[in-house]
């Protein structure tokens, strides 16, 4: 699975942000439905980004024990 990550160098200058629209606009053009992730439960920059694009957020499986720590943002595709 890919991860998208920023040079600490470069980090808070929208580059994340631009490149995840950029796969929205990609997968908007094949046809998808969906951009669905799965993003570490302390990761709150990666989350905030996510919500910025419209995901919503939720655990996979709330009834997992112990709980996976990995949530799943879907960013739902018109
Ligand atoms: C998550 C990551 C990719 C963000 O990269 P970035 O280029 O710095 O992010 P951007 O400048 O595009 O930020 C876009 C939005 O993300 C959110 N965000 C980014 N960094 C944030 C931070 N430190 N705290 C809170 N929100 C943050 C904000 O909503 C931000 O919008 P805003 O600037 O208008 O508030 C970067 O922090 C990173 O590489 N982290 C380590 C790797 C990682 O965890 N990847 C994700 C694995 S699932």
């Amino acid at each position: 699975m890919p991860i998208l990550a920023t040079d600490t160098d470069h980090r808070l200058r929208k580059q994340a942000l631009r490149l995840k629209r950029e796969v929205v606009r990609m997968a908007t053009a094949a046809g998808a439905r969906t951009v669905t992730s799965k993003v570490h439960e302390d990761n709150a920059p990666m989350l905030a980004l996510n919500r910025k694009l419209g995901a919503t957020v939720e655990r996979q499986d709330p009834y997992d024990s112990p709980p996976n720590p990995y949530l799943v943002c879907t960013i739902a595709l018109v």
